[in-house]
């Protein structure tokens, strides 16, 4: 293809893209829920494993396959494997983001209705943050029409190209997510008895272990990492020769992590400093599910002098996380139907809208039908889709393409121990691994 592709402009649009794409309401909605579900320090001990041993590696592999391809998930493996059937896998990738979405821009909606209800002050005139919640919960209507602005508002960044929308965006957004959660992460540390919610955080306690720990740490890991789906091949694609792949692979993963353990410290400790029942404390986190962000944090504001600035700070910039993962989301659907299909961009969008939007209603409608779109996502799409991605680059492709990628043809320099622990990480370890956790926790 001769068509002249976007890049990103410079190297910090480069970290801010992808540490966009990547933070999210993953990190501060999806990982806490998991973590009390999981049984707090151990969950988080695997969590971080699954980063280290899976999460890193695949991440440098979806850069590097999308910018050796500078394509597309599905014509990436086009054109780097043509005539074969591995094409299917960025196929899959692309029906991950639907299922994804399907269910995220749902919960993007709520962070926009807690926006509103922050500056209303309707949120702070209840007393009861849980049946606020639950209010929501029962009102399908409310949820579709947040969810819809929502979908509308991505489909607008996307329409407005590469560059300009997604680069700008996340340059200002995320460094003041990271210091509004640093200030709530102190003000809910010096909460009376919010030790013991640094304890379930980061004392592990064997007693609330459950067996498929591993399987939920590791699609907790793949999900926050946006890795699996070919999102960050799509990303990828875009970076130009001197970008570096490793450097900004652990860059965004570290970013990622601390993003993620820093919403654990504003929330477990608000929980168990802030319940009406320490007794059962444990069993309500877990009970809590999709609700402990939207109840825990109203009741920390509450704490807190200008409760409602805060409030509606937090869910604006909650929100605005949110809108750079859904933009990274919809994009790899976009480009892919533009690509392969040679629809235009514009019809793209609009179709990849319309699919949200069925899907979103739906969830909206039926929290079993939410769950089943978060679960097979999480847990099952997205490590098949990681599986397959370091089973192409480990053993199919050319390794000297992969050491051309990684090193930006030899211009950086890594020893070679480096390079065939990576390779060893790829063939043997992330696949074995992979495969071994979904047999143990399906089985579990
Ligand atoms: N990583 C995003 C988050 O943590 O919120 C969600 C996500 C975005 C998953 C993009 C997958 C993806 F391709």
């Amino acid at each position: 293809m001769s068509e002249k592709r976007a890049t990103f402009a410079s190297k910090i649009g480069v970290v801010a893209a992808a540490a966009g794409s990547a933070v999210g309401l993953g990190n501060i909605w999806r990982f806490p829920s998991q973590t009390a579900d999981g049984g707090g320090a151990i969950f988080i001990m695997v969590y971080i494993g699954c980063i280290l041993f899976f999460g890193i590696p695949l991440m440098v592999s979806e850069f590097l396959v999308g910018r050796a391809s500078r394509a597309n998930t599905a014509g990436a493996y086009r054109k780097l494997a043509p005539a074969t059937q591995w094409k299917w896998v960025g196929r899959l990738g692309v029906l991950t983001g639907f299922v994804i979405m399907g269910f995220y821009m749902v919960v993007c909606g709520w962070t926009l209705v807690y926006f509103f209800q922050s500056l209303s002050g309707h949120l702070y005139g209840v007393t009861d943050f849980s049946a606020n919640f639950t209010d929501l919960q029962n009102n399908p209507a409310k949820q579709i029409v947040w969810m819809i602005i929502f979908t509308l508002l991505t489909a607008f960044f996307i329409l407005f190209g590469v560059k300009k929308g997604i680069e700008r965006s996340a340059k200002i957004m995320m460094p003041l997510l990271f210091l509004l959660l640093l200030v709530l992460a102190i003000r809910a540390v010096t909460l009376d008895n919010a030790v013991q919610g640094l304890d379930f955080l980061f004392k592990p306690d064997l007693s609330h272990v459950k067996s498929t720990v591993f399987l939920d740490a590791m699609g907790q890991a793949f999900f926050s990492l946006s890795l699996g789906m070919g999102c960050m091949i799509t990303y990828g694609s875009y970076f130009n020769d001197n970008t570096p792949l490793v450097k900004t692979s652990v860059q965004v993963s570290i970013l990622d992590t601390l993003v993620a353990v820093l919403a654990g410290v504003v929330i477990f400790p608000s929980a168990f400093a802030l319940t009406t029942n320490p007794g059962t404390i444990v069993d309500d986190l877990v009970a809590g599910g999709p609700g402990l962000l939207f109840i825990t944090l109203p009741e920390l504001f509450n704490q807190m002098a200008g409760s409602m600035i805060w409030s509606a700070l937090f869910f604006c910039l909650l929100a605005l996380a949110a809108l750079t993962s859904t933009i990274s989301l919809m994009e790899v659907v976009t480009v892919y139907l533009h690509e392969e299909y040679r629809i235009s961009r514009r019809k793209s969008t609009l179709l990849a809208t319309v699919g949200v939007i069925i899907l979103g209603t739906f969830s909206s409608f039926s929290s079993s039908f939410f769950n089943i779109l978060d679960v097979s996502s999480a847990k099952i799409m997205l490590p098949v889709g990681g599986l397959f991605i370091s089973l192409f680059v480990g053993w199919y492709l050319d390794q000297k393409l992969v050491y051309v990628q990684l090193t930006n043809n030899g211009r950086l320099n890594f020893g070679t121990g480096f390079l065939k622990t990576y390779i060893i990480l790829l063939r043997y370890v992330a696949p074995l691994a992979i495969l071994a956790i979904f047999i143990y926790g399906l089985a579990g």
